[in-house]
């Protein structure tokens, strides 16, 4: 199948691309570089270096003649989406749209979207499943909500296709540790450099970690199935930031013991997203536990940190 992935280049984005060229797919990606890295590109991937809010990017599309899109480009951080929320509304809102439009003019028939669990806000009860209410406490949040309705909204006008996947706490190799990188990311670069990492609060907060390339084959799987439907994807298995501290200790060799600072305002206590749906949808299941995935992530940042 001839797909196009928008923020090919990022974290998540470049492992899609990985996993669709491993699969035998045509690929070509859309990435604008602001926070995404040309090393992270499939060789076997074409490459437009453009915005998708830049009508370059409708070139690019008609050109290439996507029979899908995996969109994945975004602003991607919560407190930056607070401080500027007409950029987080720009480039979330306006960009997505731009890359609906985009797919209505140039025949594609599938939008495989990178939603949030931030669309939820707080926990009201957990695991946090379908059922659970929206209530997104940031403009990040209210994006991406507003993009999954406008989706919906194209599938009824245009008969375009969409899977929204709403991730958890993505980890693994290429995730920035730098500014609003994931705590693992944090943490492993941190035990790699022979540093201990510090744990904000008393450490029991909780949180479900999904490994990169296991939200890659989900996005993948949604090319040919969970149509026009909403899916969380996480492992459901809750582990504490302290227990994640002294697994990733041991993992990396160190033997370091937690220095604790005082807990940061607006942290959630308790998160795990339920994957009960996403399972029977796509046929999927989180293939890589969170010993293994973090192994390979101390790994990467043993190789690329200095
Ligand atoms: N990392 C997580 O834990 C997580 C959790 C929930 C949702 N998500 C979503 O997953 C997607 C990928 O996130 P990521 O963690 O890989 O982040 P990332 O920053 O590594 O990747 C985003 C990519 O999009 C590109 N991009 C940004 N603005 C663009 C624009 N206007 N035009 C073209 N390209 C643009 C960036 O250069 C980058 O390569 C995002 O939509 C994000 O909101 C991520």
């Amino acid at each position: 199948m001839k797909v196009l992935v928008t923020g090919g280049c990022g974290f998540i984005g470049s492992h899609i691309t990985d996993k669709l060229i491993e699969d035998g797919h045509e690929v070509m990606v859309v990435d604008d570089l602001t926070t995404g890295n040309k090393d992270n590109l499939n060789d076997a991937a074409a490459f437009t270096d453009c915005s998708i809010n830049d009508s370059r990017f409708e070139e690019a599309v008609a050109e290439f003649k996507p029979e899908a899109i995996i969109h994945q480009a975004a602003q991607v951080s919560v407190p930056r989406s607070i401080e500027d929320p007409l950029k987080d509304e720009e480039i979330n809102v306006r960009g997505s749209l731009s890359v609906i439009q985009a797919a209505q003019k140039h025949g594609v028939r599938k939008i495989v979207f990178a939603s949030s669990a931030a669309v939820y806000g707080n926990p009201e009860y957990l695991p946090v499943d379908l059922a659970h209410p929206a209530k997104p406490l940031a403009p990040y949040g209210v994006s991406k909500l507003s993009v999954e309705k406008y989706l919906d909204m194209a599938h009824k006008l245009y008969g375009i296709d969409y899977t929204i996947l709403r991730y958890g706490n993505v980890y693994g190799p290429r995730q920035d540790a730098l500014g609003e990188g994931g705590v693992i990311a944090i943490f492993a670069e941190a035990f790699s450099k022979g540093q201990a990492p510090a744990i904000y609060g008393d450490g029991e907060q909780t949180r479900d970690f999904i490994y990169v390339e296991d939200v890659a084959a989900a996005n993948v799987k949604a090319l040919t199935s969970g149509h026009n439907q909403v899916l969380n994807v996480s492992s459901n298995e809750k582990i504490t930031i302290k227990e994640l501290f002294f697994l990733m200790n041991e993992i990396s060799g160190n033997d370091f013991s937690p220095e604790y600072r005082e807990e940061r305002s607006g942290d959630i206590r308790e998160s795990v997203l339920c994957n009960k749906e996403t399972i029977s949808a796509l046929k999927w299941e989180p293939a890589v536990s969170l010993p293994k995935g973090l192994e390979s992530t101390l790994d990467f940042y043993k190789k690329t940190t200095r």
